[in-house]
Order: structure tokens, then C-alpha cells, then sequence
């Protein structure tokens, strides 16, 4: 079996999938694994700068974060997405081109989300300041079929990681790793 793998996270802002990410990543590293993460937030700062919030441009961010992903996974990376990633039909078509893909919705209620606005952008967006915001003024399309569902107003960052950590292994994309170095 190939090594690599994709890591798709999928859900609101504010859901958690970069703190997720990060504690996964750190465990991976451990155990000696390549790992990247491509994140919403940085990605638009550079390979994605100068696009917006439409559904087009969405799916255009989401194509190019999935063409690296698949880069990446061919030469046995762990590649993991943290980006929104709303519509289901271009997370699906990137699976169907990477293959080995596990996906992750980061489920949390909108609520939840509004009272930890961590970047102060959901009061912004109620406000009518931010259009075309996930969740407020713009749809989010949960996943159907998920291989992971990690449910952050309910969970620790720790035990939603640990969850895709433990998906992972069952999967046998952890097979090839030294799992004695994990603590
Ligand atoms: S995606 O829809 O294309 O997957 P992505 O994850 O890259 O989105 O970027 C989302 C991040 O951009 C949010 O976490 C937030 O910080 C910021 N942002 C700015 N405007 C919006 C908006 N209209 N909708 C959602 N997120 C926005």
C-alpha cells in the first residue's frame, strides 16, 4: 500500500480544523512521517491570494489545494487540508483524483462557532460587513459520507486528533511508520 495520504478537513470557521490539524501533525512528525498542511487561511495569503468567496473562486481555492494534496500523497506525504472546503461536489472530485483521501468533518454547531469567533468574523458577517460568509450568508454542504466525524463542541482538540489518528491507523496508512517512537 502507498504511504501517502490526504487529510481532508471539512467544516465552519471557527470549527477547529487548524488546531486539529496542528496536534496531528505534531503526533505524524513524531512517529517520522512527511507532513504538510495546507490551510484556508494561508494558502489565500499566497497560492490562492487575490481570490474571493464566491462559489467559483471556492471551488477554483479548493481545486488548487487538492492538486497539491495529490502531489504531495503520490510521494508518500501526509498531506492534510484545513480549508472550509463547503460544497461537496469539488471535495468529491478530489478525492475521486487522489484516491487516498480520508475526510473529516469538523462538525460544530454555528452557534458554537458565533460565541468563539476567534477572529472576530462571524460579528462582522451578522453585522452585514463580510458577504457571502459560510454559515451566516453562504452555504455550508455537510458531507455525506465522512470516514471521520469529530464533534468539537463536544470533544477536546486532543480526542478529535486522536480520532483521525486512530481512522488512520486502521486504514493502514500508519503501517510503513515506527509506532514505538509515538510516546
Ligand atoms: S473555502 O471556502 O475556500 O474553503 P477557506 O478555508 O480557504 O475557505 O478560507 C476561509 C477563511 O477565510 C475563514 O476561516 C476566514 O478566516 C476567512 N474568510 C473571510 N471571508 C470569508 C467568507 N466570506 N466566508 C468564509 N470565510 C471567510
Amino acid at each position: 500500500m502507498s504511504k501517502g495520504v490526504t487529510i481532508w478537513f471539512t467544516g465552519l470557521s471557527g470549527a477547529g480544523k487548524s488546531t486539529i490539524a496542528l496536534i496531528l501533525e505534531k503526533r505524524l512528525r513524531k512517529l517520522g512521517a512527511k507532513v504538510e498542511i495546507l490551510d484556508g487561511d494561508v494558502v489565500r495569503t499566497n497560492l490562492s491570494k487575490g481570490l474571493g468567496f464566491s462559489r467559483e473562486d471556492r471551488d477554483t481555492n479548493i481545486k488548487r489545494i487538492g492538486f497539491v494534496c495529490n502531489l504531495l500523497t503520490r510521494n508518500d506525504v501526509i498531506a492534510i487540508s484545513a480549508a472550509i472546503s463547503p460544497y461537496r461536489e469539488v471535495r468529491d472530485y478530489n478525492r475521486q483524483l487522489i484516491g487516498n483521501f480520508l475526510e473529516v468533518y469538523t462538525r460544530c454547531s454555528l452557534d458554537k462557532c458565533i460565541e468563539r469567533d476567534t477572529k472576530g468574523l462571524y460579528k462582522k458577517a451578522i453585522a452585514g460587513e463580510i458577504k457571502e460568509f459560510t454559515g451566516i450568508s453562504d452555504p455550508y454542504e455537510e458531507p455525506l459520507n465522512p470516514e471521520v466525524v469529530v464533534d468539537t463542541d463536544k470533544e477536546t482538540p486532543e480526542q478529535s486528533a486522536e480520532k483521525v489518528f486512530n481512522k488512520l491507523e486502521e486504514l493502514g496508512y500508519l503501517d510503513h511508520l515506527n509506532k514505538t517512537a509515538a510516546v
